[in-house]
């Protein structure tokens, strides 16, 4: 178990430096990453490198026994690069200038920032790549993060050798783009441009390339960087910290690329039902490398300085969360930042080492987490406990939100998230997979608004049903094929087969969010097996052709239309929902579902702010709700050794269980005095 910090010494004396070391001990800290934001320091300028002061903190920390997660600090570029080579800044839809002054200010595509970043990373790992202390490499930082897009002539550039290399040629774009319309087409790859401020909807195949390409150039910088530390001859471990369900990076495609995920998690204390959004990310993340741990990169002890209100955490809450994320797969638990800055823009971000002191709730609470970590064995790593999956798919999130659509409110990420909190308020183990690995051993499988399905992809789906799987898709699914182009014969082209049904028309309602005068239907009302539902966005019209119905239209335009269908394949099934439910409505479903295809939660009878979450043999419970709860489970308390047979567990309490070899948990009970409430 790793546990540690970004740890920024540039910002303090150098008198401060064994301090640190020496509270880091206290705290139990094993690991800080190390140089994140040191471009300048390390490099002053051009062709001159000042090591001197990483090697004397780099020794200190390895003579205090904690290891170093260095960065190769290219995430911030000195204000030197950019006065001496203006063309690596970014630039937005408009052309204007990201200027220096922040971070991040660098066109990710720009041949000089990349011979600039290459210098860095070449110098910093030939001088540490075999330095004992070094245990992990960490390239760049949080990639793309507040610079989603750059539109600037490096990116121009790059996009034309990108689409040449995609392309057989550029008769074969001028297909994929469908450019006979509005007189689009290409004579010649130098004519594209990166899809800056036009004066109407910009062409979707041209917009969806786009982002293809901004995820792709983020990752060739990853690459070139990875690439430089192992050709140092470095042999340790190398990431780079995601940011969860971040859009504009493919993570699915980026996780092949680092030896282990890392991962930055922010839930907002002032939202209650944040933890299950965090369960959300860690689901995510554990399964995008499933066989390799994952490492909680970033978290905050306490309060941040981004959002407009920044609520402390309630006490308690930070090891929560640790644990939660422990018990979904994490190896290590770390936070930005060692000890909190004194100037700049995140002073008033929380960190381990408060500028108030050590007496101090988050340094008490620091320190007890350090000592629970340190107690803890070595966790199971790769176990499969998921029997349920939702499809996430990245380039599908892009296209299913591009503009011109009949519902132009779909929220991707929302609506899959709506499933996902159902399943967790069932206490549910659930895997977020792309479509082409619902075979790796799901019961049932959920697959909404999945309107780009790829010919892979829906062969997937089509054999996980035929395998005796339970899938439920829909709606607003299989539209387009990998270019955002309809396939020819309608709608449901590919799974009209096994779901037996086929989608005529769309049938948009208003938003829920839409201005209160708003004219129009918003909601379709529907009721089947589970009871009474709420749609919203979207009401389709279905044509049954080889389904039974479950649940019918009550209200509104498609009164007795179907809502749900079910086509039963003997072992397993295919539903199609014909709208998307409102969070009661997802439950309904959800619950519906579950009981047909006999998925059980991982401890029966919880309320549904308390969390189960099984790693193999090992059990974390965590209550993340407002009251005292018991539950009748029974291992060993892998922190403190002790036999359990049934647990409370205060607010914000957890424990981490292994459990006996049978694996067996009973009921357990709600609110005390309040069995299975
Ligand atoms: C991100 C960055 C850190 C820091 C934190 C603040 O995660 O990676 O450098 O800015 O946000 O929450």
């Amino acid at each position: 178990m790793h546990y540690g910090a970004d740890y920024n010494p540039e910002q303090w004396p150098e008198e401060i430096w064994p301090d640190d070391v020496a509270r880091m001990r206290e705290a139990g800290v094993t690991m800080v990453s190390l140089g994140i934001f040191s471009w300048a320091r390390i490099q002053p300028r051009e062709g001159e490198f000042d090591f001197a002061w990483l090697d004397r903190v780099i020794d200190l920390l390895h003579e205090g026994g904690i290891a170093v997660d260095l960065a190769t600090a290219t995430a911030s570029p000195p204000p030197w690069a950019s006065a001496a080579y203006p063309e690596i800044l970014p630039r937005d839809e408009d052309g204007s200038i990201f200027w220096p002054g922040s971070r991040q200010q660098f066109a990710p595509s720009s041949p000089v920032y990349r011979r600039l970043a290459g210098e860095l990373v070449a110098a910093i790992a030939g001088r540490y790549a075999e330095h004992p202390a070094v245990v992990m490499w960490h390239v760049n930082n949080e990639y793309g993060c507040h610079l989603n897009f750059d539109y600037s002539d490096a990116a121009r550039d790059a996009f034309r050798r990108w689409l040449r290399d995609r392309y057989a040629g550029i008769d074969e774009l001028n297909a994929a783009w469908g450019t006979n319309f509005w007189s689009q087409r290409y004579s010649s790859f130098d004519e594209i441009l990166p899809p800056r401020k036009a004066p109407y909807s910009r062409n979707p195949g041209q917009m969806l390339d786009f982002r293809r390409f901004t995820s792709d150039m983020l990752l060739e910088c990853y690459l070139m960087e990875k690439e430089l530390i192992r050709a140092a001859g470095a042999t340790q471990p190398i990431t780079t910290n995601f940011m969860g369900a971040f859009k504009p990076a493919d993570y699915a495609r980026w996780a092949e690329h680092v030896d282990l995920v890392s991962d930055d998690c922010y839930p907002d204390p002032n939202d209650p039902e944040s933890f299950r959004a965090a369960a959300f990310q860690r689901d995510l993340v554990r399964s995008l490398k499933p066989d390799v741990p994952w490492l909680l990169m970033e978290q905050a002890t306490n309060a941040l300085n981004w959002r407009p209100t920044n609520a402390p955490k309630a006490p308690g809450q930070m090891a929560a969360l640790s644990a939660q994320a422990i018990g979904r797969g994490a190896d290590g638990i770390l936070f930005f930042q060692w000890r909190q800055s004194r100037a700049g823009a995140e002073k008033f971000h929380s960190a381990m080492l408060p500028h108030a002191g050590t007496d101090t709730r988050t340094w008490r609470e620091v320190v007890a987490l350090g000592d629970a970590l340190a107690a803890l064995p070595e966790l199971p790593a790769g176990a499969r406990d998921a029997r349920v999956a939702i499809v996430f798919d990245w380039e599908n999130w892009w296209a299913v939100e591009a503009s011109d659509h009949p519902q132009n409110g779909l929220d991707y990420l929302a609506v899959v998230q709506r499933w996902y909190r159902a399943l967790h308020r069932r206490h549910v183990q659930v895997d977020l997979v792309p479509a082409a690995r619902v075979g790796e051993g799901y019961d049932l499988v959920v697959a909404p608004l999945l309107y780009l399905l790829r010919e892979a992809d829906a062969a997937a789906l089509t054999g996980f049903v035929e395998a005796g799987g339970h899938l439920v898709a829909g709606p607003f699914t299989d539209i387009v094929d990998e270019y955002d182009r309809f396939r020819d014969g309608g709608f449901l082209t590919q799974l009209r087969g096994i779901l037996g049904v086929d989608v005529e028309d769309f049938g948009a309602l208003v938003a829920p969010d839409a201005p209160a005068a708003s004219p129009g239907e918003r909601t379709a009302p529907f009721s089947g097996p589970f009871g009474a539902a709420v749609g919203t966005l979207l009401a389709e019209e279905l044509r049954v052709t080889d389904a039974s119905v479950e649940a019918f239209f009550t209200g509104g335009r498609l009164t007795g239309r179907p809502a749900l269908t079910v086509r039963d394949t003997g072992r397993g099934s295919a539903r199609y929902l014909a709208t998307v439910p409102d969070e009661a409505g997802v439950q309904a479903v959800v619950d519906h579902v579950l009981a047909a295809a006999g998925v059980e939660p991982v401890v029966p009878e919880l309320p549904a702010d308390v969390e189960a979450m099984r790693r193999g043999d090992v059990l974390t419970v965590v209550n993340h709700g407002p009251e005292r709860v018991s539950a009748t489970v029974a291992g060993t308390d892998l922190v403190t050794g002790e036999a359990i047979d049934g647990i409370r567990l205060d607010p914000y309490d957890w424990r981490i269980l292994r459990l006996p070899a049978a694996a067996a948990t009973e009921p357990a009970s709600g609110p005390e005095g309040a069995p299975g409430a």
